[in-house]
């Protein structure tokens, strides 16, 4: 089985409306062996990460950043994981009220310092979700459940 991991600092309706949507797409019944897991930035740990075979980030922009909670997520798990994570596929998505810019940056400096592999461009959204927003999550939760599928088959090939 496949496990994808979701990591989330989820604030306020808007955020919970993003996290919600990327679930659906990574729990579609089109995707089949993927066990989609679940944790609150403060509450995620290495081990939650070594057992990952893919990962989503999902952050409000907070004064230009990442929110606090997930830059303690990468704190915590930054050199645990270094050198065992090594080309894990991520995707982001990123809520904010005016511009998302750095807190992607933040966010995709990082994941490249651990070399993991940004497998979709972030889905970003300022404001309230349009329709297109919510699809826009709900395919990136998808592709990055079959990006955890594939990584987990290579693996055992
Ligand atoms: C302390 C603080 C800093 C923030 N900084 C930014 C920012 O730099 N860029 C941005 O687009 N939104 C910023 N926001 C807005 C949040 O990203 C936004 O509140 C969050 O995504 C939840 O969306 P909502 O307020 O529509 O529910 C900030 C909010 C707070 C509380």
């Amino acid at each position: 089985m496949a496990r994808l991991l979701i990591v989330h600092h989820t604030t306020s309706p808007s955020t919970q409306a993003m996290l919600e949507a990327v679930l659906e797409g990574a729990r579609t019944d089109e995707i089949d062996g993927v066990e989609v897991v679940t944790r609150a930035a403060l509450a995620a740990t290495a081990v939650d990460v070594l057992a990952a075979d893919a990962v989503i980030l999902g952050t409000p922009a907070n004064i230009g950043y990442m929110s606090g909670a997930l830059k303690h997520f990468f704190d915590q798990v930054y050199y645990p994981c270094l050198s065992e994570t090594a080309g894990l596929p991520y995707t982001l998505y990123v809520h904010g009220n005016n511009d998302t810019t750095g807190a992607v940056r933040s966010v995709e400096t990082i994941a490249k310092g651990m070399s993991w592999h940004r497998h979709r461009p972030p889905v970003t959204v300022v404001g309230e979700l349009s329709r297109a927003d919510r699809e826009a999550c709900w395919e990136l939760g998808a592709v990055t459940a079959l990006a955890a599928a594939e990584r987990a088959a290579s693996r055992t090939a």
